[in-house]
């Protein structure tokens, strides 16, 4: 119930009891089963998911299949405890001066921003959703067509359900072509709505694969435009102990560059401070 748009949980995956089901505690030889090895060291380190959606006393995350913590994920059935720890992290805010927020994801980079158009639609705020992928099998949203140009200027007619779902508009850019989808990068795509719409004052929120976010950033930089943007980075403890999630940022005040945690000073960082 305290969790903000932006924040992340973290899931053990590294012990047994974390994938037991809640009558029946399964022993590390079950899980070794389960992953066809050795309980790996690596297993021991938390993974960090975003809160993609909350109702009520449940939350949802999205995850895509990348490695081993990912896989065990993936096989966790229903009623299977797992051990977790959040929300952790900041959160995305608003700027009083903009006039729409314009929310920007790269694959699964999507997972944090559901719960976030939710929370600015409901503050009555307009927003829109731009998806990238490399093709339709990596979409992490499902497409559904859509009868009207909900995006103006933008030539597509397929946007996400779980967007429509909310009443937000969102459209979807596809590198390889996909009838209905914009043909491009999501940045492409990006570029195309705000050169239609010079006239509004848009913040940008993204998150997606690094290039992408550099690319977003020289997109603002070049028309002065205001951003946040969520990062990834492999975390070890997920509370600022470890100091491994530490990532480059210029002080905007006083140009100083230091360091800050993902884990603790972000996810989610001003967008023209991140040094790449
Ligand atoms: C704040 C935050 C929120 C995130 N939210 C989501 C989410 O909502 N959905 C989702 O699918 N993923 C999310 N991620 C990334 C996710 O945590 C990693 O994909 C996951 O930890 C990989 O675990 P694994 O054991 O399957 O991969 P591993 O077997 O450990 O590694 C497989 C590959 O994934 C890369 N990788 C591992 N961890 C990360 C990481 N943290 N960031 C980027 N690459 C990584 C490794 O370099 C390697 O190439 C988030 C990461 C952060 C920091
Ligand atoms: S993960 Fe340990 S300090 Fe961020």
């Amino acid at each position: 119930t305290t969790a903000q748009p932006g924040q992340f949980i973290c899931v053990y995956l590294g012990d047994a009891q974390s994938i037991a089901s809640p009558r029946e505690v399964t022993p590390p030889d079950t899980v070794n089963a389960l992953i066809g090895a050795s309980l790996k060291p690596s297993l021991i380190l938390p993974r960090p998911f975003s809160i993609m959606h909350v109702a009520d006393e449940y939350f949802d995350i999205l995850f895509k299949v990348v490695g081993i913590g990912t896989s065990i994920l993936a096989k966790v059935s229903i009623g299977q405890q797992l051990r977790i720890i959040g929300p952790l992290g900041n959160s995305f805010e608003w700027d009083e001066d903009a006039d729409i927020a314009v929310l920007v994801a790269g694959g699964i980079g999507v997972a944090p921003f559901p719960f976030w158009a939710q929370r600015l639609k409901e503050a009555g705020h307009d927003v829109v959703v731009f998806i990238g992928a490399r093709n339709c099998n990596e979409l992490p949203v499902t497409p559904i067509a859509h009868e009207d140009a909900r995006i103006q200027a933008l030539n597509t007619s397929l946007e996400a359900r779980i967007f429509a779902e909310l009443g937000v508009p969102s459209a979807i850019a596809v590198e390889e072509p996909m009838p209905g989808a914009f043909t491009g990068t999501v940045v492409d795509m990006l570029i195309s709505w705000l050169n239609a719409h010079s006239h509004l004052r848009p913040i940008i929120y993204a998150c997606g694969p690094k290039a992408m976010l550099q690319r977003v950033q020289m997109v603002l930089r070049e028309r002065n435009l205001r951003g946040q943007f969520s990062l990834e980075e492999r975390m070890a403890c997920g509370i600022g102990l470890c100091l491994g999630c530490a990532c480059l940022v210029r002080d905007l005040a006083t140009q100083q560059l230091r360091y800050q945690m993902v884990c603790t000073d972000g996810p989610v960082f001003d967008a023209d401070a991140i040094v790449f």
